[in-house]
């Protein structure tokens, strides 16, 4: 008995078994589950579903914003529909009229061919490969990722600004000039908040003529989009554009209002920035197109008690100031002043409502087109001078203020003057500016302050920095 027994005990005994086995397989992987559930976010708040199943969370462990991709690939879709829907329905209205298109000319029998043959399939065959496309590309192992998107990039749709932010990497995996294996495009960080904009600066043709949108540019930049993104368009010019003056006549001379578009401006030649023209279009450095009026600027003594003249202070360190920036809104005439005593100067410049950069250039000095945002593209130690005026006045912030003051501490070499020039604040916040000029113990070759109106002050001041070997 126990012969045959054995078998069908040991039957029993290895369902037993597998009993066993199975159930334990149930309860692991229900515990798996539930892990896989709990750390998939089902037990968190709906935010937190939300945000770990669209990739929100930690994008670079999923390395690609579904979502965003989604949308950019459905604006796509949708804007070739849309070209598409068009396109038929002119080719629609011109079958119609076949007969009229047969009379009237063969030209117009030739312009539906095209269009049908030379449009519309290659469009719907693009359409097709676009439908095509396997999406997402997500790395194929744990920290084995080959494409790892950029942060930013998933904020855009338009494919021109991707395509400028994705890093680009050197040929042939070398390693380029700085030592690096790609080149990282930058924007300003609040170019995403101003993703409209953006957006519409850069919708253009690859090649092609750009929109006459520097002032969109400047918007941008003003606006802490900085730096704006490079385009590949090519840059409208003034419909003639002569010579400038000969360098011997040109730092003094009103240029020729023929090498400047004016389209984006109030006025449409030099005269009419004139300062008693009340429809000039700009409200800072007003008068700085009247060269008579220009020609006083730090030469002669003028009402201000305030006000160093530019002999004065190239006497503190006669020869050795040679390269410096002047930092404000003008068209040049302190650098143009410099130049003759054989000192470079650079001039910043916004086109606030009027063509600073271009008189400047014009002029035969530099420009430089920078806002207050960024750090100044010199190195440490390098300027003989920074100069200062009309642009910082008691509107500004003053943590702003230190970090810019802090940067140009940086710039100036040791033994560099800092030129503090018609500075001006409300009475009460003085104490305050004054600390911030001060913090730097600089040697004070000139401090003065004066009265500008009932409740403002001027503040002008040469400064001297300090030598600081550590
Ligand atoms: C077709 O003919 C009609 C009337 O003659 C005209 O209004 C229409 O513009 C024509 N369409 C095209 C595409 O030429
Ligand atoms: C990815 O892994 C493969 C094999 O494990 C390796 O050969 C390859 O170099 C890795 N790629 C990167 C970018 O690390
Ligand atoms: C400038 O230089 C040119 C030639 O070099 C000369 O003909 C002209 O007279 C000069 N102009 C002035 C204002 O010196
Ligand atoms: C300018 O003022 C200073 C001192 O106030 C005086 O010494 C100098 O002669 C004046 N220069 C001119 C050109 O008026
Ligand atoms: C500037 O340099 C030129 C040429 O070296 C020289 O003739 C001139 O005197 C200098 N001007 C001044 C103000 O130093």
């Amino acid at each position: 008995m126990a012969r045959f027994c054995f078998p069908k005990c040991r039957l029993g005994r290895i369902m037993g078994w597998l009993q066993i086995v199975l159930g334990a397989l149930v309860i692991f992987v229900s515990i798996s589950t539930l892990f896989t559930f709990y750390s998939a976010g089902f037990f968190l708040h709906n935010e937190d579903i939300c945000r770990h199943f669209y990739g929100g969370n930690d994008p670079l462990e999923v390395g690609f914003d579904v979502r965003a991709l989604g949308a950019r690939v459905e604006e796509v879709l949708e804007k070739m529909e849309r070209l598409q829907d068009k396109l038929e329905s002119t080719v629609q209205q011109m079958e119609k009229n076949k007969t009229q298109l047969f009379n009237e000319k063969i030209s117009r029998m030739e312009q539906k061919r095209f269009l049908e043959e030379e449009v519309i399939r290659p469009l719907y065959a693009a359409h097709i490969s676009l439908r095509q496309i396997r999406l997402p590309k997500v790395a194929d192992g744990f920290g084995n990722s080959t494409i790892v998107e950029h942060p930013l990039i998933n904020n855009f749709v338009i494919e021109e600004i991707r395509k400028y932010i994705t890093p680009k990497e050197n040929r042939a995996a070398k390693i380029n000039i700085y030592g690096t294996e790609k080149i990282h495009n930058t924007i300003g960080h609040a170019c995403v908040l101003m993703k409209k904009e953006l957006e519409e600066y850069m919708e253009y043709e690859i090649g092609s003529y750009c929109k006459d949108d520097w002032n969109l540019a400047q918007k941008l930049m003003v606006h802490g989009c900085d730096p704006v993104p490079r385009r590949r368009c090519l840059t409208r010019a003034s419909k003639l554009y002569l010579n400038p003056y000969l360098i011997n006549e040109s730092l003094w001379k009103i240029p020729d209002g023929r090498n400047v578009r004016w389209s984006n401006y109030q006025c449409r030649d030099f005269e009419c920035l004139s300062s008693k023209n009340p429809r000039r279009g700009y409200s800072k450095c007003v008068g700085c197109f009247e060269m008579e009026k220009e020609k006083l600027k730090w030469m002669t003594n003028a009402s201000l008690p305030i006000d160093v003249l530019i002999k004065d202070v190239l006497a503190i360190k006669p020869g050795v100031i040679r390269i410096g920036l002047d930092y404000g809104i003008g068209t040049g005439t302190f650098a143009a002043r410099m130049r003759e005593q054989n000192v470079t100067i650079i001039s910043t410049a916004l086109n606030l409502g009027a063509p600073f950069n271009e008189m400047i250039a014009l002029r035969g000095l530099i420009p430089l087109y920078t806002t207050l945002n960024q750090r100044l593209p010199f190195f440490d130690n390098t300027m003989d001078i920074i100069h200062t005026s009309g642009f910082m006045d008691g509107w500004i912030d003053l943590l702003l203020l230190d970090y810019i003051l802090f940067d140009w501490d940086r710039v100036l070499r040791p033994g560099g003057l800092l030129w503090i020039d018609r500075f001006f604040c409300n009475r009460k916040d003085l104490d305050d500016y004054m600390y911030m000029f001060l913090q730097f113990r600089y040697k004070k070759h000139k401090w003065a302050i004066a009265p500008k109106s009932k409740d403002e002050v001027y503040l002008s001041a040469v400064l001297e920095k300090p030598p600081r070997s550590l």
